[in-house]
C-alpha cells in the first residue's frame, strides 16, 4: 500500500507517543516548516506531519531537499523532551539511528551514516535529517525532527547531478517498497530510541550511532565553515560533535561541515 493516510499509518502501529496524531498532507512548503509553525502553536509531543510531496523541501547549510510526489518519505516529527539545550543534538543521534535501523529492518540492506546525520547505502545517499530546536532560557522547548527518505524514486527521473550522489531503497532493490511500511517501522524505532534515551541510555546511543557510522579510525577530510582539517576520526561526543585528531597533532571538535572520507589507516 502506498497512499499515505493517518488510517493507514496508524493501524497497527502500536507506539504510545510517535504518532498519537498524524496529519498528512497532499503538499507542503515544507512539513518541517508546519511542524515547526504547528509546535509554536501548542501541538503536541508525538503529533506527526506527512506530505506526499514538498515544494521548498529543505536540507541542511540552507539546501534544497528534493521531494517529488508519490515515492518517497518526508516526515517531520515533534518532540518535547525534558532536557538541557546543550543536549539536544543528541536528539539529532537518536534520529540518525532510528532511521537507520528502519531502513534496515525494511530493506535488510545496510546503511551507513555520515556524520553528522547523513543515511548512505553504497556511498550514496538514501535519507537526510534536517532538525530544528526551539529553546527556552537554556531547555529544549520542542524539536522538530524532520527526516527524508527516498523510498521509490527512480534516478532517471532526477536532475542529472543527483543521479551520482543519491539513490533509493526502489533502486538498490530492484523492487518498489510500502511507503506506508516504512513509516511505520520510522516511527516504531523512534519511539523505542526515544523512549531509551528519555530513561538515560544515551552511551548505548553514541555507540549504535558509531557502529553505523563506521567513521571510527578512517581518515578524513573536513570542510567546516572557512577551514579545510585532515585527520583520524576517533568518536563522537556527548554533544554531537565529531572528535578529530588533526593531521597537526592537534585534537579537535567539530561541530557542523562535510566530511569526506580519505582512505584506511593500518
Ligand atoms: C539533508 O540531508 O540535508 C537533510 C534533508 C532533510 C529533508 C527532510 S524531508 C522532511 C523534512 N522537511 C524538510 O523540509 N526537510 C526535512
Amino acid at each position: 500500500m502506498n497512499t499515505l493516510s493517518p488510517q493507514s499509518i496508524k493501524a497497527h502501529l502500536g507506539t504510545q507517543t510517535i504518532g498519537k496524531e498524524i496529519h498528512v498532507f497532499g503538499e507542503l512548503d515544507s512539513t518541517n516548516s508546519k511542524a515547526y509553525r504547528m509546535a509554536t502553536e501548542g501541538a503536541d509531543e508525538g503529533e506527526v506531519i506527512v506530505a506526499d510531496r514538498q515544494l521548498r523541501g529543505r536540507g541542511r547549510l540552507g539546501r534544497q531537499w528534493l521531494s517529488p510526489p508519490g515515492v518517497n518519505l518526508y516526515v517531520s516529527i515533534i518532540l518535547r523532551p525534558p532536557i538541557a539545550a546543550r543536549n539536544a543534538p543528541l536528539i539529532t543521534l537518536m534520529g540518525a539511528v532510528a532511521t537507520a535501523k528502519a531502513t534496515k529492518g525494511i530493506s535488510g540492506l545496510q546503511p551507513r551514516i555520515k556524520w553528522p546525520n547523513d543515511l548512505l547505502i553504497n556511498n550514496k545517499k538514501i535519507a537526510g535529517l534536517l532538525n530544528e530546536v526551539k529553546c527556552r532560557e537554556d531547555k529544549v522547548e520542542f524539536v522538530v525532527l524532520g527526516i527524508g527518505i527516498n523510498v521509490n524514486m527512480t534516478l532517471a527521473s532526477v536532475p542529472e547531478q543527483i543521479r551520482s550522489i543519491a539513490t533509493s531503497l526502489r533502486e538498490e532493490l530492484g523492487y518498489d517498497i510500502s511507503r506506508v511500511e516504512s513509516l511505520k517501522a520510522l516511527l516504531q524505532e523512534l519511539e523505542a530510541e526515544y523512549r531509551a534515551f528519555l530513561a538515560g541510555e544515551s552511551e548505548r546511543l553514541l555507540r549504535q550511532w558509531e557502529e553505523f557510522s563506521q567513521m571510527v579510525g578512517k581518515l578524513v577530510e573536513m570542510r567546516s565553515f572557512h577551514e579545510v582539517i585532515r585527520g583520524r576520526v576517533r568518536g563522537i561526543d556527548s554533544d554531537g560533535s565529531l572528535l578529530l585528531s588533526s593531521s597537526d597533532g592537534s585534537e579537535r571538535r567539530v561541530i557542523a561541515g562535510d566530511i569526506s572520507q580519505l582512505g584506511e589507516l593500518s
